[in-house]
């Protein structure tokens, strides 16, 4: 009962945090690493962020932000009084205590999961890895990943988990760009190989969060994760449905859903919308649908709202195409302003974005597009979909120049009654607007 006690490496690490002379090194300065490491720079601790891509290392090392919600003032504070140290050299992680993995976890070809940034993460820091440090991986993956990856890679390098070295996972459950749930209020999920590791993690996190929730394994904290993002896949999947079957009973979806919405136990609101996308909601559920066939086991609901989703932007493009038609027009020859590139509203992230497959699809059936979307002054460009696309400013001259104008993110910041007045067809996506005639949900 007192083995805690006498783990020297253990009590070591356990007093370092509580006094906070640790340091901390996060590799990935992505949309989930930099703000994690801001969070822990506000705390007084100081953090090491490597990332690979030197441009990233090159605009923290001159205080520039690359993230739309971060201001750059924030990066300067931090850099300038040393708490936040840019490198690229992953050498220095022996110089750390605490190790936070927070790289990329897409899908293959094949939407099967593609860990190999966290191997070559594990790969490119085994030469600096010592005694007595924690290893806390923050990318979503299938439940497993830990134990059967991260633990059998550090006992290969001599360190005993849970004895000399530390391995946690805790999922990142950021919402980038919401105002309201930040890093300091969103309860932190944490699973680690033993106790000792999930009570090192929990001390850490505790500087930096309200609230913090240990589960009994690294599985139980993977899946939780996954958990939550199948949840809302799902439910997308659903109101993408019921969008189709309310629109033939002539029925306000959005009114439906924001009245039931009213009963205050058991409902819980989804939009529907687009398409889904983003790094999370495509991607994460298929990492249980192939976990779970090592186990002969078929994820129909995952897959069904996949399907159901995935046919989404072809549904918004066959709206344009009726709505075109009933006016004499075909999409062909067209002149169609996109609004909104972003997978959702108010940030600056076009990555898996429905509006891409959509703009592909017009594109490919001879429209004219331009764009405009405020988070994207420039048209982005994406391994996918390589186009050069303008983006147009939205006065009430130039709206009158399109013939349909296809409302895919519904930001704050857009003037909605600009576009309704000067529209002469708005295809709307995201129920910002009544129905009327020139006016067409999709
Ligand atoms: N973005 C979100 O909203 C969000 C939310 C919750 C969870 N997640 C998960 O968190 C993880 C990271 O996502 P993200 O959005 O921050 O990705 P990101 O692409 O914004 O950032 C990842 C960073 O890791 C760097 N990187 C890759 N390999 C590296 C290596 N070997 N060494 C050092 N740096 C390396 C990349 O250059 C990149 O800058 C993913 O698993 C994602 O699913 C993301």
């Amino acid at each position: 009962m007192n083995s805690n006690k006498k783990n020297i490496f253990y009590e070591k690490i356990i007093e370092k945090v509580s006094r906070k002379e640790y340091k901390i090194g996060i590799i990935g300065m992505g949309y989930v690493g930099l703000p994690l490491a801001l969070a822990f720079c506000k705390k007084d601790i100081v953090t090491l962020g490597f990332d690979i891509n030197e441009n990233i290392i090159n605009s923290l090392k001159n205080c520039v932000s690359y993230i739309n919600h971060i201001k750059s003032n924030e990066i300067k504070k931090y850099v300038s009084n040393n708490k936040l140290i840019p490198s690229e050299n992953l050498e220095s992680i022996n110089k750390v205590d605490v190790i936070i993995i927070c790289v990329p976890t897409p899908l293959n070809k094949n939407k099967e999961p593609d860990l190999n940034f966290i191997k070559n993460s594990l790969d490119s820091i085994k030469n600096f890895l010592h005694k007595g440090q924690i290893l806390i991986l923050e990318s979503t993956t299938y439940p497993g990943t830990t134990e059967e990856i991260l633990k059998p890679f550090i006992e290969k390098e001599g360190l005993k988990v849970g004895k000399d070295f530390f391995i946690v996972y805790s999922p990142e459950r950021e919402d980038p760009g919401n105002k309201k749930y930040q890093t300091h209020n969103i309860p932190k999920i944490i699973g680690g190989c033993t106790k000792n590791c999930a009570s090192i993690a929990k001390s850490i996190y505790s500087q930096i969060t309200e609230e913090i929730i240990v589960l009994s394994s690294t599985r139980a904290a993977e899946m939780t994760k996954l958990v939550e993002n199948i949840h809302r896949a799902v439910n997308i999947g659903l109101v993408n449905e019921l969008k189709i079957i309310a629109e033939e009973l002539g029925v306000d979806l959005y009114e439906v859903i924001r009245a039931a919405a009213t009963k205050p136990f058991g409902f819980m609101p989804f939009f529907p919308g687009p398409g889904l996308g983003g790094h999370c909601i495509p991607i994460d559920p298929y990492y249980l649908t192939w976990k779970a066939k090592e186990f002969g086991i078929h994820t129909k609901f995952i897959e069904l709202a996949e399907e159901i989703n995935s046919s989404m932007p072809k549904y918004v493009v066959g709206k344009i195409s009726n709505s075109l038609n009933d006016i004499c027009k075909s999409i062909k020859k067209s002149s169609i302003l996109i609004l909104g590139i972003a997978y959702k509203k108010n940030i600056d992230d076009a990555r898996e974005s429905p509006s891409l497959e959509i703009i592909d699809l017009l594109l490919k059936m001879g429209a004219n597009i331009k764009y405009n979307d405020p988070y994207f002054p420039k048209f982005p460009k994406f391994r996918k979909y390589n186009y050069v696309i303008d983006s147009i400013e939205l006065t009430s001259e130039n709206l009158e120049l399109f013939d349909c104008a296809v409302l895919l993110t519904d930001h704050d910041c857009f003037d909605y009654e600009l576009i309704r007045v000067n529209s002469k067809l708005i295809i709307d996506t995201r129920g910002k607007y009544n129905n009327s005639s020139n006016i067409i949900r999709a």
